[in-house]
């Protein structure tokens, strides 16, 4: 190429550079990149790796969802993320959502580390750097409150009495900030908790004379509730300052009823309160001596508040999944149960005592100091338990048939919902059918949501294990191919495959169908 065609080719390019930088050029649109016009989906915008600078330069608060087509998480979400957008405009708020086609953005899901989805950010002030991770609810409101609770105030200012009796007065549960000096600390915590706790009210003040009308003379944080002992102080530390940890736990404590009927609205919140301890009072509330047993049990809850959580199940609801999950059926209310959501373990009284307060406060006590024994789960022995090919264990069984020093018994640990465990039941049976003239092989089954076994803790479904014939308790856990063949060479040679095969997983111990819930990126590009 020649001298002068070079210099005239560079300098256009070092024009169209330097246009770059400066924005579109005079008249006419442009074609640049991050200059697009970005495109909108039900009040979503659309963005991809050109047009999110520009979004972020409009608007100076932007969330944006990384989804996948294939994500069934976000799939569910489509719905209530529209929603969520159509509730802010309404508000005239400035809050903007947007979505980005992860898979096809790879440039984008690099640079924000998105893992999985879908990954919600929050852009503010169209700063790039950093973006706040979501972590709220996945539905409309939620979704919508807690964009409010960032972009406007998360709290409300009280200045007077009246404004202090409002706020109270309006909801359920409100939760005031006491603070001598708003420019302190232990404000910003509060006021980030409040950003969070989207299910309570706030309010802050600084004002002498509301410190005085609630006879407060330090720092502090009170949950007033329309139930029960209707206020609860949380004193700031002097020394420490406030812990938002502490009042976080202190506050989910303090919201709940101290006796919690169990629904559909209040089971999330039993779940969420991270009190441990769980005691069930079982009764059919259509019975007016059962009802009556309320206030003995209502009775025995405050001194353990924070510590055991006191709910109520009524059996003539729809409460069966509870009931089997306690092994329970509902002739037997009124009954107790206790139960630690971390270990998972059961308790129940040893004598069926009339339910009063001296009693549900003696069964506590008696749980917490570890004078009551959990028990385990077993259904009975069915009659006819070793008349078909496969052979039915339930808890009271398994230890004399597993264990029989005679006997190779492959045992096949299932839950009745599980999609996994009825597919293979029919090559389960078959196996059954082959082996039924060897005397010393036996091939059986457990439902393992039935019957639960000391020491054999089974964690997903199906679970596959074989107890060989012998003396020394040896257990061989089976994750080889689930079909005839493999399994046959399995008990052909002894309880091993001659060379491995590939595992199959078993699924996840829970029933819903969470495994598609996140998907990894690293999986699918
Ligand atoms: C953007 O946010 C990051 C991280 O919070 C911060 O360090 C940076 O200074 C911010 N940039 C601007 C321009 O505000
Ligand atoms: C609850 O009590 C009512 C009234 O006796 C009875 O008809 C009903 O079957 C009971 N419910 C259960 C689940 O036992
Ligand atoms: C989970 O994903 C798989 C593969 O994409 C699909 O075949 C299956 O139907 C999905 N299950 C649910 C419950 O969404």
């Amino acid at each position: 190429m020649d001298g002068p065609l070079l210099s005239v080719l560079l300098l256009l390019l070092l024009g169209a550079l330097s246009l770059r930088g400066q924005g579109p050029g005079p008249g006419g649109p442009s074609e640049e990149p991050g200059k697009e016009e970005v495109p909108e989906e039900d009040g979503i915008l659309v963005l991809s790796h050109r047009t999110l600078g520009r979004a972020l330069q409009e608007h100076p608060a932007l969330l944006v969802e990384f989804y996948a087509p294939w994500c069934g998480h976000c799939k569910a979400l489509a719905p209530e993320y529209i929603k969520a957008a159509a509730l802010l405009a309404a508000e005239s708020a400035k809050t903007r959502l947007a979505k980005v086609d992860g898979p096809s953005e790879p440039e984008l899901t690099k640079e924000f580390a998105v893992t999985e989805y879908p990954t919600l950010k929050f852009f503010r002030n169209g700063n790039r750097t950093d973006p706040e991770e979501y972590t709220g609810p996945r539905e409309a409101e939620g979704i919508a409150e807690w964009l409010r609770r960032r972009v406007g105030s998360s709290t409300t200012r009280l200045e007077d009495e009246e404004g202090a009796q409002a706020l109270i007065d309006a909801h359920d549960v409100v939760v005031i900030g006491f603070f001598q000096d708003l420019q302190d600390e232990d404000v910003a915590t509060f006021l980030a908790l409040a950003q969070d706790a989207l299910d309570m009210t706030f309010g802050l003040t600084d004002r002498p004379q509301l410190f005085q009308k609630f006879g407060l003379t330090k720092d502090t944080v009170v949950l007033f509730k329309k139930f029960d002992e209707g206020r609860a102080d949380f004193p700031v530390d002097e020394e420490l300052g406030l812990d938002q940890g502490d009042l976080s736990r202190f506050l989910l404590t303090h919201s709940m009823h101290l006796v919690t009927e169990f629904n559909s609205q209040t089971s999330p919140k039993i779940f969420a309160a991270r009190i441990l301890n769980h005691l069930l009072l079982f009764i059919n509330q259509t019975l007016a001596p059962h009802q009556e047993l309320l206030a003995g049990f209502r009775e025995a809850a405050p001194p353990f508040r924070g510590q055991v959580l006191f709910v109520v199940v009524d059996v003539s609801a729809n409460n069966n999944h509870v009931l089997q999950y306690f092994g329970l059926r509902a002739e037997e209310a009124p009954t107790l149960r206790f139960i630690n959501m971390e270990t998972t373990k059961k308790y129940k009284p040893e004598d069926r005592g009339p339910v009063t307060a001296a009693w549900v406060t003696t069964f506590c006590h008696s749980v917490l100091s570890g004078k009551v024994k959990p028990y385990l789960l077993s259904q009975e022995v069915p009659p006819d338990w070793d008349q078909h090919p496969v052979k039915t264990l339930v808890g009271k069984n398994f230890e004399q048939v597993a264990f029989d020093e005679t006997k190779n018994v492959f045992i096949k640990f299932y839950a009745p919902w599980c999609t996994h465990c009825k597919e293979m039941a029919p090559t389960w049976e078959a196996l059954a059918e082959k082996y039924r003239d060897h005397e010393d092989i036996i091939i059986a089954e457990l439902d393992a949501t039935a019957n639960e076994l000391e020491g054999f803790p089974v964690h997903g479904f199906p679970t596959l294990k074989y107890f060989p014939a012998g003396q020394g308790r040896k257990v061989i856990e089976y994750k080889s191919a689930r079909d005839l063949e493999t399994f046959s060479k399995f008990l052909d040679n002894g309880g091993k495959l001659p060379e491995e095969e590939p595992a199959e997983e078993p699924s996840a111990p829970f029933p819903d169908t969470l495994a598609n819930s996140t998907v990894d990126l690293k999986e699918e590009l």
